[in-house]
């Protein structure tokens, strides 16, 4: 079948086509019903059966005789480490862990925050959660206490399950103090913290809160797997939102089953014993998705991978990974071919490996910039496919469907929209526009299985950030348009979020950290274009009256307070004092016009802006840092 016809398959019979495709899950109690409407916007899949998402990620395979394949890869140049967990290894691990978890009292519907760094022991925390039914939140490792803080009081976990530290280039994150912190920090305190030490830093334990995730399994009785409801939630997800309070995204069981194991052929074209690798960390969707769930649901074998695409030791890693695992479909972020393009331009390193193996290759989580994606191309001689989504979908919303059929790929475009998404470009009064034309891109309702239903106890904000804008369907928060072909093209995000080094980031979280330094009276954070990161947040600061400090000074003092309280993954090195903000005459920060100065891009003089003098001034700044060139 072509993707047309699987596409057109899917329009003409939406619940018929996820119904099928859920055929592929082990069920305990098969769905009757695929979608169930409540009403205002609001759907669930597949609520009805009941099912174990462990089940169908480990035990399914051990039981069908597949327990001597290997279902994770732990790979870490950084600790010149490599293992493998073949899946009946993985299933005696988890069934353990979680027998222990349960002994400790977590239960189905109990959160537990796991903050770990790319070790298999994360994927096994999460797995041994769904296992109980236990609600897992992973914390990306390169957020501060302060952030850490912020998800514990909104998750209320009964259980953190931590390692002692994360591993960076020449430098030890030591996790333990950072959790401390945190658990100071935060309202609600977890019954129990479970330690996972690592020999590079053994983190002290506090004695009646902490455990040792080896000690604390002795003697427990492994647990089986708990059937739950389809809509029971597999997990939440934080994500950066307008201001500091992230979203903690919902996802449910069953769909999430369901649409993921569908993704993994059709999209990644992998047959159940492959190997897939997607370099990214398990604290993003991209980690959850296709580091953890899908390939093990699908059966595939899976790469820990604990290092840089460069400086672990060299440019040539992945390349290295590749060869020596037999990968066949690899997943990064333009980024990442960026920072290898830079040091290996001539891609030479790519020569010194036999890489057969790899049949096509993924970008995703920020723009892919046609220059990496020929740079790839050429270098390793398979496609390169772009493909858009977000921590809210879970999986793509437009791909090219390698494993359905390969299509033309158009440089600059995520291709084409995936069954389940009904892509449409809107204008400002929610009216579809021309195919060409620039506008809101919006996702007809219902989303497919494994998007989220809603956000953690935040219904109203799911409504008022995704459902309002335009009545009946999802706002995507891009922007973007859809060619004569039906290619999507993304061009920007409508809201204050930005993409530093393929990681989301949220300017106005930023700004509230500006914005509580004693002498600052009033910040911007924007966004501006980075040729290796994509983009690179930068702060403009007014200072209170009669501050009289010196401006480099503050601005270390802000650089410093926003790695403290957000984390290193922020990447905010560069802020400048100016002694106005250009605003419109309502007040509104022209933040958009502050970036097209950045960038040198084409801008207008808004006709509502208060001051036009006040962009020379913003001009002189952006300069005196390396931008507003020309
Ligand atoms: N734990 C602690 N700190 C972390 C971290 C983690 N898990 N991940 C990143 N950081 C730190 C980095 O050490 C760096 O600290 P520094 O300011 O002391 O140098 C800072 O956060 C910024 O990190 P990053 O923006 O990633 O820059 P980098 O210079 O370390 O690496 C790249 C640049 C391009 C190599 C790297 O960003 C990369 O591999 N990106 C791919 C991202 C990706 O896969 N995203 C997932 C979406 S698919
Ligand atoms: P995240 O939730 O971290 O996955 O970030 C999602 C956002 O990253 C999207 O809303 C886009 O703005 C951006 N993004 C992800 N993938 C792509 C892509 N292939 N092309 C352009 N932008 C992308």
């Amino acid at each position: 079948m072509s993707y047309q016809e699987v596409y057109q398959g899917w329009k003409s019979d939406p619940e018929g086509f996820w119904m099928d495709a859920a055929q592929a899950i082990s069920w305990d109690k098969a769905p009757q019903k695929a979608l169930s409407d409540l009403g205002d916007g609001l759907y669930e899949w597949f609520a009805d059966a009941r099912v174990n998402t462990c089940y169908n990620a480990v035990d399914r395979h051990v039981e069908a005789g597949r327990g001597e394949q290997t279902a994770i890869i732990y790979d870490s140049p950084i600790t010149h480490t490599k293992r493998e967990i073949s899946y009946v290894e993985l299933r005696n691990r988890v069934a353990s862990l979680a027998g222990a978890l349960r002994a400790k009292g977590v239960e189905k519907g109990d959160r537990v925050i796991i903050y770990m760094p790319m070790i298999p022991e994360a994927l096994e925390a999460m797995l041994a959660c769904a296992r109980i039914g236990a609600v897992h939140s992973v914390v990306f490792g390169g957020f501060a206490a302060h952030e850490l803080a912020v998800r514990i009081d909104d998750a209320k976990p009964k259980a953190i399950i931590a390692a002692s530290c994360g591993l960076e280039p020449g430098r030890i994150v030591k996790y333990k103090p950072l959790l401390d912190g945190a658990i100071d920090l935060a309202t609600h305190k977890p019954d129990f913290c479970v330690i996972f030490q690592r020999e590079q830093d053994v983190a002290e334990l506090i004695e009646g809160r902490d455990v040792n995730w080896h000690g604390f399994q002795y003697g427990v009785q492994p647990a089986d797997c708990l059937p739950v409801e389809g809509n029971h939630p597999s997990y939440i997800l934080y994500t950066s939102g307008t201001t500091g309070q992230p979203k903690g995204v919902i996802r449910h069981t069953a769909g999430q089953l369901v649409a993921l194991n569908w993704t993994m052929k059709a999209i990644y074209n992998v047959d159940p014993g492959d190997v897939f690798w997607a370099a990214s960390d398990v604290g993003w969707v991209v980690g959850h998705s296709y580091i953890c769930y899908a390939p093990l649901i699908h059966g595939n074998t899976t790469i820990v991978f604990e290092g840089k695409p460069v400086g672990t030791p060299d440019a040539g890693t992945f390349w290295r990974v590749i060869s020596e695992h037999k990968v066949k479909s690899f997943f990064t972020a333009p980024t990442a071919f960026r920072a290898v393009k830079r040091e290996d331009p001539k891609g030479e390193l790519v020569g010194k490996y036999d890489l057969s193996c790899l049949e096509q290759v993924y970008l995703a989580g920020e723009r892919a910039d046609p220059d990496t994606i020929t740079w790839a191309q050429e270098k390793l001689g398979v496609p390169v496919i772009d493909h858009w989504w977000q921590t809210e979908t879970g999986w793509s919303i437009a791909a090219n469907p390698v494993g359905i059929e390969l299509l033309p790929v158009k440089l600059g475009s995520p291709s084409v929209p995936m069954p389940g998404y009904d892509v449409q470009i809107l204008d400002e009064g929610g009216h579809p526009v021309a195919p060409g034309e620039l506008g809101a891109i919006a996702v007809k309702l219902p989303l497919p299985p494994g998007t989220l239903p809603t956000l953690w106890n935040a219904e109203d904000r799911f409504k008022s950030s995704y459902l309002q804008q335009f009545q009946g369907f999802y706002e995507t928060g891009d922007a973007g348009m859809i060619d004569e072909d039906g290619y999507l093209y993304i061009m920007a995000r409508t809201d204050d979020v930005i993409n530093v080094a393929g990681h989301r980031l949220s300017t106005g979280g930023m700004e509230e950290v500006l914005a509580g330094h004693p002498d600052v009276a009033e910040c911007a954070v924007i966004g501006v274009a980075d040729q290796l990161k994509g983009q690179m947040p930068v702060g403009f600061l007014c200072l209170n009256a009669g501050a009289g400090r010196d401006h480099g000074e503050v601005v270390a003092e802000v650089v410093k307070l926003v790695r403290e309280k957000i984390g290193p993954v922020a990447a905010f090195k560069l802020a400048v004092v100016v002694d106005r903000l250009p605003k419109t005459r309502s007040g509104k920060i022209l933040r958009g016009t502050m970036v097209s100065i950045a960038d040198c891009t084409d801008w207008k003089m808004p006709a509502t802006i208060d001051d036009p003098v006040i962009l020379d001034e913003i001009t002189t700044a952006l300069q005196s840092i390396g931008y507003a060139k020309g």
